[in-house]
Order: C-alpha cells, then structure tokens, then sequence
C-alpha cells in the first residue's frame, strides 16, 4: 500500500494514520506531528477509488458500506500493518490509529475484527462499520471518539453505539463532543493529544 514511514523515538507507539475520503497519505501528518512528534508514523493511503477519491473501502452510498469488501480491506490493512512492522522494525504491539471519517472507520473494522490489530485508537468522526458481529476480546485497548452533536454524515448514535460495541467487548472508550458538523477541528485534535498523553 502507498505510504510515508517515520521512524519514532525508542519505545514510542507508532501512529497509524488513516485520511478521509478524498485524501492521500500526507493529509493526516501535521496531527500525527501534534499528538507525538516522537511517535513513529505509518501513514496509509486507500487503495479503493470513488471517482478518483482514495477510500479504504467501498460503499454502496454515503453511509452503506459494502461489507464484503470492508471485511477484505481491513485483512489487507492488518496484513499491510505485520508486513511494515517486520519491514521496519516497530514494535507491533504498540501501534495507536488515529484515523478521520472512513479512515477511523476502517480503524474500528480493525478493531471489530482482530484482537490485537491496535493498542489504541483515535477515532474522529466514526461510524459503527459493521452490525450484528460479534467483536474479538479488546480487553487492554483504549479508544477515544471525537463526534459532532450535528454531524450529517455520522449521527450522534453512530458514535455512542460505536462506544457501546466497543465497551462491551472490554475497550475502554471516551467520546469528546463538538458541535460543527463533520469538520475535524482543532480543538478536538487537542482534546484528542490531551486524552494520548494521559494514556501514552
Ligand atoms: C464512510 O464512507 O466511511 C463514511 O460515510 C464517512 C466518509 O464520508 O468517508
């Protein structure tokens, strides 16, 4: 998969940055830079184009994925993941997410799918990627949900039943609340590096 590699100081997690639709590998590296400029980035491109804008995975309309090929790109990413990690050496076992709309959507497909894809997550703007699936064991993981009271693309229950799935599977959750739509704003990115540092 295209994508910009950032060594990281020792024992630092490696962050693992995940852009919207329409972005490239490049979008998310000033917030990676913010949350822990110590951190090693993995930043990861889509390999799906919707009329020329990268996704990490189809959907059928805004906000009707397609499952089959959701379940199929979230093995291809875990895979990318192992592969990069033996590549460059990271610790594969301490890799946070930090993903924004269907990036922090196909972040949460990881941690639907596979115990130990992620330490932690910094989910802003998610959706919940799949229902009616029973989740792995997230005992250990932390995630953080940055949500938009009026968001148009992710309604504020897409964001309280992500935390409900993600909780009863033994993560633990925090959801920081905005109220501008679907933008990804500053403020929440600070709430987000604040929530890191507490945990990282
Ligand atoms: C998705 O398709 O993942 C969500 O609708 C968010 C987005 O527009 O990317």
């Amino acid at each position: 998969m295209k994508h910009i590699y950032k060594e990281g100081k020792a024992n630092r997690p490696t962050l693992l940055l995940l852009h919207g639709t329409g972005g490239t590998e490049n979008d998310l590296l000033p917030i990676g830079n913010f949350i822990d400029p110590d951190a090693g980035i993995l930043s990861v491109r889509g390999e799906v184009l919707e009329n020329g804008m990268p996704r990490f995975f189809r959907r059928l309309a805004e906000g009707v994925f397609d499952l089959e090929d959701l379940v199929k790109r979230t093995e291809d990413l875990n895979t990318f993941i192992n592969k990069a990690a033996e590549d460059y050496g990271f610790d594969r076992n301490n890799v946070i997410a930090v993903g924004y709309s269907n990036g922090a959507n196909i972040a949460a497909s990881l941690m639907f799918h596979y115990a130990d894809a992620l330490k932690g997550a910094i989910l802003h703007h998610p959706m919940v990627p799949v229902r009616d699936k029973g989740l792995p064991s997230l005992d250990g993981t932390s995630v953080f949900i940055g949500a938009g009271t009026n968001d148009p693309i992710c309604p504020m229950d897409e964001a309280k039943d992500l935390k409900g799935l993600l909780e009863g599977a033994g993560a633990e959750v925090h959801v920081h609340w905005e109220n501008f739509g679907h933008s990804l704003t500053q403020s929440e990115i600070q709430a987000a590096a604040a929530w890191y540092h507490n945990k990282y």
